[in-house]
């Protein structure tokens, strides 16, 4: 019965895995669509065909519903949804923070999401506003910590019960939590009350809250991020190491008209293309779409393709060690979510211990690749090489024959000793024609390499547009072009 999860790649923090619950697996990263019982705008069946493996629906709505109650108590969840794959399900948590409370106890909708036969469970926590004073928060918090504690001594140890962390955004408070979950024994642990976040694009501060509830959870948790269903963050959120994502995104934006793509979304109204390979973009005109009686079908059907096929990327990105190019691309979309990604690299070496060794590329991508932790390991590891006593940096000027020992300048890198010129990072980066970012990179990356060879005289060789450069930070070498 228990929720077990196991790691094959990794990437930044990103992970490829798979997350077993009772006879289900799926793949992870992965997205649960929200299927609600009352809308099923595209029937779960249906979307099994779409590279679907698991969904989630509300246990809350069931309970409550005359039509479905009885019918899930007696058949099952997976029968009356007509979906074999994985069924996550949602206490009444979300009803709660929407709606201010609700009329069960954490041990009913435990109980009822186990007669139902969900492969996964939600104790009811409470999803606590990013905007509450710490102390209410605390409070909050407490509740929630002894539900599960409550959770575990009712259903046992081997329950597929999730370890939901709360704690707004407070670090601590969030780091905190995932270490108590992680106690616990929860294996599978979502980060809730993010949506508002999201909602009003304050990624910097997801990625400090993603961040922090990580480091208290245990690296073998299986990371779910609660409400994250745009698939333009599905990069970001992987790489700070989130594993299941859920959303009724495809669902609401159709509704609303609206067509998502992975740099954001578009009005349908105000589209002249359907710029998009899913089989609904290729059978229609935009005009068709705009006209459908079935627009809402159909545009949910895009969505969830859209957003099925970026899940697919994410996982092919960290298998492929090329994580940091797919959310460097992604997240140019929009200014906020740079801002989760440039936070993302400042705190990089706070995570960097989750981070491959060699990967399949460096591509610089503009002044922030310079933050990538290759370029900072690279760094600290170059200054460990002995230089002769006499040494030509070559920074793209001319290379006379008199000098025994001539070093490539590779900027972000710096010093490229020709015994690397083959590896990963440095000697397999693709750069274009250099910017003063890049080269400012490079030579710090030489001046560490100086410090640690002191009596090394040392030539530098370049061109007329480096020249001022160089002479400055190095005032003590001889610059020639
Ligand atoms: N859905 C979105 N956020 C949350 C949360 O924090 N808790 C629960 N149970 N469901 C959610
Ligand atoms: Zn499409």
């Amino acid at each position: 019965m228990a929720v077990t999860f196991e790691v094959i790649h990794k990437d930044i923090a990103g992970r490829v895995g798979k997350l077993k619950a009772g006879e289900k697996q799926i793949k992870t990263p992965a997205l649960l669509p929200v299927v609600n019982p009352h809308l099923q705008i595209i029937p779960p069946a249906d979307m099994k065909k779409m590279g679907v493996e698991g969904i989630i629906t509300n246990a809350y709505i069931f309970s409550k519903s005359e039509e479905f109650r009885n019918q899930a108590l007696e058949r099952g969840l997976h029968d009356v949804l007509n979906f074999d794959g994985l069924i996550m399900t949602d206490s009444g948590s979300f009803q709660m923070s929407v709606y201010g409370s609700v009329d069960i106890t954490n041990e009913e909708t435990l109980s009822f999401q186990r007669d139902i036969g969900s492969d996964i469970w939600v104790p009811l926590d409470i999803p606590t506003h990013p905007d509450t004073p710490r102390e209410e928060v605390i409070e909050q918090m407490e509740i929630t910590m002894a539900r599960m504690k409550e959770a575990k001594e009712i259903f046992g140890d081997d329950a597929p019960i999730s370890g939901p962390v709360q704690g707004a955004v407070f670090e601590d408070l969030r780091e905190s939590a995932g270490r108590r979950v992680s106690e616990m024994g929860f294996t599978y642990c979502p980060v809730g009350a993010v949506v508002p976040l999201m909602e009003s694009y304050r990624y910097r501060e997801l990625v400090d809250v993603i961040i922090a509830a990580k480091k208290g959870l245990s690296a073998g948790a299986c990371v779910h991020l609660f409400g994250a269903g745009h698939p333009s963050m599905f990069a970001l959120a992987a790489a700070c190491g989130c594993d299941v994502f859920d959303s009724a995104a495809y669902a609401l934006y159709a509704k609303d008209g609206r067509y998502i793509t992975t740099s954001g979304t578009l009005k349908l109204d105000e589209m002249s293309e359907l710029p998009c390979a899913c089989p609904i973009c290729r059978s229609h005109t935009v005009e068709e779409l705009k006209k459908s009686p079935e627009k809402q079908k159909l545009l949910a059907m895009h969505n969830l393709s859209v957003t099925m096929a970026e899940i697919s990327r994410v996982r092919a990105a960290i298998q492929d060690g090329t994580l940091f190019e797919l959310v460097d691309e992604r997240c140019r979309a929009h200014p906020k979510l740079l801002d989760g990604y440039r936070r993302l690299l400042e705190r990089m070496g706070e995570i960097e211990l989750h981070d491959r060794a060699s990967k399949r590329r460096f591509f610089y991508r503009g002044s922030e690749s310079c933050k990538r932790p290759e370029v900072t390991n690279y760094h600290k590891m170059v200054s460990r090489i002995t230089l002769s006593p006499e040494v030509l940096i070559s920074a793209g000027g001319p290379v006379p024959s008199r000098f025994k020992e001539v070093i490539e300048f590779k900027p972000p890198f710096g010093a490229l000793p020709y015994e690397l010129a083959e590896t990963f990072p440095a000697g397999q980066a693709e750069i274009p024609s250099w910017d003063e970012d890049m080269v400012n990179c490079g030579i710090r990356g030489l001046k560490l390499l100086f410090e640690t060879n002191p009596d090394t005289k040392v030539t530098i060789s370049t061109t007329e547009k480096w020249k001022d450069i160089f002479t400055r930070e190095f005032p003590g070498f001889e610059v020639f072009t």
